[in-house]
């Protein structure tokens, strides 16, 4: 949700700050902040809006810093959840003797206990962050860390911060639980922030803090201790291979443009590095024993928006080539619903960043049961990676833009290899069905750089429905997630009102929306349930709807008013493809609507809170 970040080394603080915020910016931005240290005095900014407003208001006291001392700071972009979006409210937040000043991301949920009893402490924010500060204030006692570790003590709920004090200016604080925080490696100079791409500009060198770890960290060493454990912990070095040019635009107009095109690239990578020959290979990445594979009577697969949908694909997927039940469910209906669990049941739960805070509930809750846990993950290091059993790296490079489009058919391609190569060791799929799917699953970058080579009739359907009020996406079987995947996109993006619905459960309600005025996207390629669409096509087409359809070459029918033609490929596979157009719509009407696309309001990319 919200962006950390922090610095300490010869650079100039402003700028490593404020570009790493940039970086950050995906998680949060309803309003930001920066804190530094000049002449052993906390100086500190704020503003609303983007971190662009932010830095353009920065004071003089923050240029031409000159001082050896100048190079020690911290910042943060926020997403409002105590207290709304304001100058009091934005990071970094400062106690009363303006000692300290922290930046957090995560929730405390007993912060009102906390602050009622803090009663001396002068509050100026609406923030439950703020209580932590106070609370640093209060246990401090000539030693920072021992009032870090007495405060965390104390705080309940999730936490990522970092703390800077004028007491030891050589130095930042840190804590994490439940919140993702990385320490940057360098030499003579460290970073601390929320994500790897903040850090990316400097080094390659990270560590993935653990839960409840706390440390100090200055600009040539690192100290981390576990409120579990007594003695200092050693964490692995973790080497990641993205570039800082990867987290750029490239010439794109937005990070989702960028991320759409880069599809067929993330889609080829990860064939090419599982799959030899008819073999998939998944190297040490899964970590289960063929034995334990054999023996899966049951999937469960769970996650949040987009992820969820690739979920419900690969329900249609598994249960198709595996004949075993698949069963798919939303993280946070998951996580309270006290679910039936039986023995020989795979979990799978899938999240590009690796720290939706509802999926890693459910994935805790699931461990409880002993059950093997797999985890589908974009983000390398991220929590998600640390407590499955097992993570398949979906292999796409940063998602920056809060849409999420590569991450989705990476997902769906780690999967459907996975499906396959379970499909093998349990002999549920003759040998002449697993080649032809896995023939069709090597054409599919071909194919979708055949969509992306020409999108001049996606621009012109933008253009004649961009001042629509409502959408209707319709599809059946495995396509009908990717009609759920394509109204996401249009309404999270363009803020304009869509629902996917199956096409066949229109009838029992939906139908009553549809007039002259309500464009429906309809998938409609080739597949077995392609007469049953049609029906549909009809029911749509005679109350005066504009039917868009995707379809192939040869699929007729009066009653499509725009074509959008898609090579053709096996139905299975066809939700790859199918997405691809659906994001562009989405994508060409938002940037006529001159909407944020890779910041829509409201959202953020990184959902660590409940
Ligand atoms: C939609 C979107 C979100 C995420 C959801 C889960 O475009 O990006 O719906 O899919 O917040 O996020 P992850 O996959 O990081 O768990």
């Amino acid at each position: 949700m919200c962006g950390i970040i922090g610095y300490i080394g010869k650079k100039n603080i402003v700028d490593v700050l404020i570009s790493g915020l940039k970086k950050l910016e995906y998680r949060g931005y309803d309003s930001s902040g920066i804190a530094i240290l000049k002449e052993n005095k906390i100086i500190r900014h704020r503003s609303v809006g983007k971190i662009s407003q932010m830095e353009a208001s920065l004071p003089s006291e923050f240029k031409n810093l000159s001082s050896k001392d100048d190079c020690i700071g911290i910042a943060h972009t926020r997403w409002a959840t105590h207290g709304k979006p304001s100058e009091e409210n934005a990071h970094p937040h400062i106690d009363c003797t303006k000692s300290f000043v922290l930046v957090h991301n995560g929730i405390i949920e007993n912060y009102f206990e906390l602050k009622t009893k803090l009663k001396k402490h002068k509050f100026l924010s609406d923030t439950d962050t703020e209580v932590i500060v106070h609370l640093i204030e209060e246990n401090y006692n000539g030693s920072l860390i021992e009032a870090v570790k007495k405060t965390l003590k104390l705080l309940e709920g999730s936490y990522a911060f970092v703390l800077l004090s004028k007491y030891d200016p050589k130095k930042l604080f840190f804590a994490r639980k439940d919140s993702p925080l990385i320490i940057g490696l360098a030499e003579d100079e460290k970073l601390i922030a929320s994500d790897v791409t903040a850090m990316l500009e400097y080094t390659n060198k990270f560590i993935f803090l653990e839960n409840e770890d706390f440390g100090e960290v200055s600009a040539k060493d690192i100290k981390i201790f576990n409120l579990k454990r007594d003695s200092i912990q050693q964490r692995p070095i973790t080497l990641v291979n993205w570039s800082a040019q990867m987290a750029e635009k490239s010439g794109f107009k937005h990070f989702m443009l960028k991320e759409i095109y880069e599809q067929p690239q993330v889609l080829r990578e990860n064939i090419t590095s599982r799959v030899f020959g008819e073999d998939i290979i998944f190297d040490d990445e899964l970590k289960f024993k063929k034995d334990l594979l054999k023996k899966i009577e049951k999937i469960l697969i769970i996650g949040c928006g987009t992820s969820y949908h690739a979920g419900l694909v690969c329900k249609y997927f598994f249960e198709n080539i595996l004949k075993i039940p698949t069963e798919v469910d939303i993280a946070s209906e998951f996580r309270y619903r006290n679910p039936i669990l039986k023995n020989n049941t795979l979990a799978i739960f899938i999240s590009q960043s690796g720290e939706t805070a509802d999926t890693l509930a459910s994935l805790r809750l699931i461990k409880r049961y002993k059950l093997p846990t797999l985890g589908i993950c974009n983000v390398v290091g991220s929590s998600l990676y640390r407590e499955a059993d097992s993570t398949i790296y979906i292999r796409c490079g940063p998602e920056i833009g809060v849409a999420s489009t590569k991450a989705f058919t990476g997902q769906l391609i780690s999967l459907y290899l996975f499906g396959l190569y379970l499909a093998k060791i349990k002999k549920t799929t003759s040998h002449q069905r697993y080649i032809e799917l896995l023939n069709s699953l090597y054409k599919t970058p071909t194919y979708i750089e055949n969509i992306l080579s020409d999108t001049s009739f996606l621009k012109h359907l933008a253009e004649l429905f961009y001042s629509k009020k409502d959408f209707l996406y319709l599809a059946r079987g495995i396509n009908y997630p990717v009609a759920l995947e394509g109204a996401l996109k249009l309404k999270e993006i363009s803020y304009i009102h869509a629902e996917g619905y199956p096409a066949g459960e229109m009838k029992h309600g939906p139908i009553a929306l549809i007039d002259k005025d309500m464009p429906v996207v309809i998938i409609a390629t080739k597949g077995a349930l392609l007469q049953k669409v049609f029906s549909n096509l009809e029911e749509v087409k005679s109350r005066d709807a504009k039917v868009i359809a995707l379809t192939n070459y040869g699929v007729e029918s009066k009653s499509i008013d725009y074509k959008i033609i898609l090579p053709e490929t096996d139905e299975l596979i066809s939700p790859i493809l199918n997405v691809v157009p659906l994001q562009l719509l989405a994508y060409y009407i938002a940037d006529i609507l001159g909407c944020d696309i890779d910041q829509p309001r409201n959202l953020a990319k990184s959902v660590t809170v409940e």
